[in-house]
């Protein structure tokens, strides 16, 4: 399922109809080379989840709480980024996959990085530079599958 951008308004638009497709417990895993547009995703998709101040990009804090305000169970969004981490010690002591249990989601940039931490049952996001403004965002893994046609709404 992908989605073709074009400009980081239409790549945060995305992100934000991506967020009426999580429920609590979800692990997605954002891949993309630097400056593809992960934060600006992620700044989207904070907002759908109703998330009231801007998502900037946690670099050098591994990982950042926001409180969500959604109808949907979503209380809390983690927002990591493992571009800096050496070795996944690190992103085990992070413990995404036991925070999610509380009614809250995560998102991971550079998650392909981190993907053996968290199994199969993850929502992969891959984001491809075609162009200076041309992103294709491409949604898979097994936590998808079970949405599989409300991805396809919104990848079209
Ligand atoms: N279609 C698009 N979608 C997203 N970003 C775009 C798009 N077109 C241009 N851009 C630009 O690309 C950059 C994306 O930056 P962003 O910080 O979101 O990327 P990132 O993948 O998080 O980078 P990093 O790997 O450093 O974390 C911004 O400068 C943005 O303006
Ligand atoms: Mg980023």
């Amino acid at each position: 399922m992908s989605r073709v951008t074009v400009g980081p308004a239409a790549t945060e638009l995305a992100g934000e109809e991506f967020a009426r497709l999580l429920r609590p417990g979800d692990v997605v895993l954002l891949s993309g080379p630097l400056g593809a547009g992960k934060t600006t995703f992620v700044r989207g998709l904070a907002r759908g989840l109703g998330v009231s101040e801007r998502a900037t990009s946690p670099t050098f804090t591994l990982v950042r709480q926001h409180r969500c305000h959604n109808d949907r169970g979503i209380a809390t969004l983690h927002h990591a980024d493992v571009y800096r981490v050496t070795s996944l010690d690190e992103v085990l002591d992070l413990a995404l996959g036991e925070l999610v249990e509380e009614a809250a989601v995560a998102v991971v940039e550079w998650g392909e990085l981190a993907a053996p931490v968290f199994g199969a049952d993850v929502v992969t996001v891959s984001i491809a530079v075609t162009s200076d403004e041309g992103r294709t965002i491409d949604v898979d893994g097994a936590g998808a599958r079970d949405r599989a046609e409300a991805m396809a709404r919104w990848a079209s």
